[in-house]
């Protein structure tokens, strides 16, 4: 029985020893000290004992249960205190400028930059945003905007045509005109980015999918002064600087007269590789809404006239942040992505 006891004791002193949290501790208690123990497992053993041993071995008992309770309270007591002493020392040292892990942050899409721009703009001045469809019938895309199907503008758009007969993907947001005056009517103001498809071979500056944003205003009285100065206006918020407008003459089937509209090269004054060194950035297709096109809209183009505008959004944002490629904008490369 000695043995024994002697054997508890070593098995005990190691343990605590080795115990290094409070859950060690809690193993240490229930092998030891709990119901089952190895304590509770002698004291039945010695109701085995003859009255002599029992008075023997009795007290001996006592006294190593007392032992190992003491021992174990005290390592109990100072675990707890290490551990509150610990705690307070982390937060003494907690450094708040302790450097982390870099994380990988993401950003909004240039296309997603620059149409939020464009659009607070527009509906700055009083405009509307609205959305059109991309697959599109013939009709919205080329014919109710007075480009029949014998007309030879239609070369100017090469179409991806669908299975289905009479539609494709729309090839300029112009199709949005004619959706927007049969819902709306007159007058009304405007604005429409979004995804047109034109079957091209794609290079540094062609892509077969790319962004346009269509604006469209028909009022009473609306004339090219309006024009001028509403693209003039909405150039110069775009590139945050003094921009003057030039205004060549165009032709579109759907607009009367047509005009293409540059912006003065927001990077230099005398010519520079961006402008190809003409200081002007060619930038939209515009004029007066063709009254055909407003009669096939169901609006009377002897009451109203309107102004239009299509601009690339690919090119806006190539001018703007000084992108050499318009194929980056879908290549998903992360060093592109991460520059915006
Ligand atoms: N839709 C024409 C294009 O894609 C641009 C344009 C829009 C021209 C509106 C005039 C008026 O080229």
């Amino acid at each position: 029985m000695n043995e024994i006891i002697r054997n508890i004791k070593t098995d005990f002193s190691n343990q605590l020893a080795n115990a290094r949290t409070l859950e060690d501790l809690e193993q240490v208690r229930i092998q030891f000290l709990g119901r089952n123990g190895a304590l509770s497992e002698l004291t039945k053993q010695m109701r085995e004992l003859s009255p002599e041993e029992k008075r023997v071995v009795g007290p001996l008992l006592m006294n190593v249960k007392e032992e190992i309770q003491q021992a174990f309270d005290n390592a109990h007591a100072q675990l707890l205190d290490a551990q509150a002493r610990f705690e307070k020392e982390k937060q003494r040292n907690f450094d708040v400028t302790a450097s982390r892990r870099p994380s990988l942050e993401g950003s909004l899409h240039v296309y997603t930059q620059i149409i939020q721009k464009l659009e607070d703009i527009f509906i700055s001045m009083g405009y509307r945003v609205v959305d059109g469809p991309e697959v599109e019938a013939d009709y919205y895309n080329f014919e109710a905007l007075n480009i029949p199907s014998d007309h030879p503008a239609r070369d100017m758009q090469d179409t991806f045509w669908l299975n289905i007969p009479g539609m494709l993907l729309r090839t300029q947001t112009s199709n949005v005109q004619i959706h927007t005056m049969e819902k709306d009517h007159a007058p009304l103001a405007i604005v429409s980015p979004g995804r047109v498809y034109r079957n091209e071979a794609r290079d540094a500056s062609h892509e077969f999918m790319f962004m346009q944003l269509e604006c469209l205003y028909i009022d009473k009285n609306v004339s090219m002064a309006n024009l001028l100065y509403t693209t003039q206006t909405f150039l110069e918020a775009v590139f945050e600087k003094e921009t003057k407008i030039r205004v060549r003459p165009s032709y579109f089937p759907f607009v009367e007269p047509g005009v293409e509209i540059d912006a003065s090269c927001p990077f230099c004054k005398s010519g520079c590789a961006k402008c190809k060194f003409s200081t002007w950035i060619e930038l939209l297709g515009a004029g007066l809404v063709h009254p055909h096109v407003l009669r096939a809209g169901g609006i009377d183009p002897e009451v109203y006239s309107g102004f239009a505008f299509g601009m690339g959004i690919d090119r806006l944002a190539m001018i703007k942040h000084d992108i050499d490629d318009v194929r980056h904008f879908k290549s998903n490369k992360m060093a592109f992505l991460e520059q915006f």
